[in-house]
């Protein structure tokens, strides 16, 4: 009998075919990706490194690992690569482990301002607990405040500096940062998870030429399989020519075991396919759509943090229909056949479990084929979702706010513009398949 996964992955595999998918950390793996992912290769440990490994029949992936280091490196210009970490909050940690003792001082970006919880958001994570973190946020015009990274670093001397967004729609501008970086003689790590297709189209500033390390993920708008790598630059390797060995042993003996060989081939496959005319065509369309999106949820009256965007991510501020209305908005937008997620935005007024803001985010639709005219009427389905729940609004009183949220989340799905917006969603994705081949 066939086991209940297969049903519920046939279930989940419904779900993202007839919904629309706006969270801007997601997309749609490639077929040779996928195949690739449930091959044989899951069976082999292989602790070590090509040709350095703890178990024996390890000479195939070595192989696939240095192909896939070769790739990597062509890719983006730079002289080692690690391949191996398991995702981007343990390779973060492994750069931190290899430039950093326990104490030393790290500055990120606030999480609530649109860094990420291993940027060294204070008390409740690993980058927060074991380094002196010092976080730096956005000026009133939602950009990062640049005079304000100066003055913090000066004062704290950080020994890393990261440069990285989460929620943040605006270009990272790597050359200021490597300046500050420069004058308090600290680390430069770029984590371009969210931006790395659009950094190889050539549509997003590169750090290759600023930073000494370079971090992303794999399976953001790269399309490769859930896992991340590491990238030590010329400058890095200059600064300290250990760089590349130490790195390496951070991922293993230092923080990780065996690596995951499917993962690397996939990473592999995914490297090639960022290399075609195809995937720069992608990720100029990925920025195209998300102006247009943009632009058309702005023409409807919806406010956007920072007034639009510049790379593959809105942030809407949902603030003038109420203080953490995020809820709201992504419990409805979710009935009517589009995900996206609730998210804090800049001074957010609203708590981070409720906050006021909604993300999303272009990568997914547009690895489907959707173009300038869906984005059109996907904003207007979302502004029309948001209208169709305002008068719920979330109580001040916090002991209100399960049953209200409860009372809320029963009328919603009940809701008829939501259902009716879900239909229409429904007719629209069976014209575009989760994977375009033309993309
Ligand atoms: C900028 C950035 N860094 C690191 C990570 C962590 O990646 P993972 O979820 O694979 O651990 C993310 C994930 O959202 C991210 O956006």
């Amino acid at each position: 009998m066939k086991d209940q996964i297969f049903k519920l992955i046939e279930k989940e595999e419904q779900r993202q075919k007839e919904m629309i998918g706006l969270i801007p950390s997601e997309n749609v793996v490639s077929p040779e990706v996928s195949q690739v992912l449930s091959s044989c290769l899951s069976n082999k440990y292989s602790e070590g490194y090509a040709g350095r490994r703890y178990y024996e029949g390890s000479q195939i992936v070595d192989e696939i690992e240095l192909l896939a280091i070769e790739r990597v490196k062509k890719l983006f210009g730079v002289p080692y690569v690690n391949v191996q970490p398991y995702s981007g909050s343990p390779a973060n940690m492994a750069i931190y482990f290899a430039l950093m003792e326990p104490g030393d001082t790290l500055m990120g970006l606030k999480l609530a301002m649109g860094g990420h919880l291993t940027h060294g958001h204070p008390k409740v994570t690993g980058s927060g607990r074991f380094y002196n973190s010092v976080q730096y946020g956005l000026g009133k015009d939602a950009r990062i405040d640049f005079s304000e990274v100066r003055k913090l670093a000066q004062e704290q001397k950080p020994k890393v500096i990261v440069a990285g967004n989460t929620a943040y729609p605006f270009e990272l501008d790597f050359k200021k940062f490597r300046e500050i970086a420069d004058e308090v003689g600290a680390w430069l790590v770029a984590d371009i998870s969210h931006v790395t297709g659009l950094v190889i189209a050539g549509e997003h500033m590169s750090p290759v030429p600023y930073a000494d390390v370079i971090m992303t993920t794999t399976h953001k708008t790269f399309r490769g399989p859930r896992g991340a790598m590491i990238l030590v630059t010329e400058r890095g390797l200059k600064r300290d020519q250990d760089l590349g060995q130490k790195i390496d042993s951070a991922i293993i003996p230092g923080l990780q075991g065996g690596p995951h060989n499917a993962t690397t081939a996939a990473i592999a496959i995914a490297a090639a396919q960022a290399m075609t005319p195809e995937f720069k065509k992608y990720a100029q369309q990925i920025k195209k759509n998300a102006a247009v999106l943009a632009e058309a949820l702005k023409a409807r009256g919806l406010t956007l943090v920072g007034g639009g965007t510049e790379n593959h991510l809105i942030l809407i501020d949902l603030t003038p229909y109420g203080v953490g209305f995020g809820t709201q908005a992504a419990f409805a937008l979710d009935v009517a056949g589009m995900y996206a997620n609730r998210n804090t935005i800049p001074d957010e007024k609203g708590s981070p479990f409720y906050p006021s803001g909604l993300r999303i985010g272009t990568p997914l639709v547009t690895t489907r084929g959707m173009k300038e005219p869906e984005m059109e009427q996907i904003a207007d389905w979302i502004y029309r979702a948001i209208e169709a729940v305002k008068e719920y609004q979330l109580p001040e009183d916090k002991k209100q706010v399960k049953a209200f949220l409860s009372k809320f989340r029963g009328e919603a799905l009940q809701n008829k513009t939501l259902l009716a917006i879900r239909e229409e969603v429904e007719e629209l994705t069976k014209n575009f398949k989760l994977f375009c081949e033309t993309t």
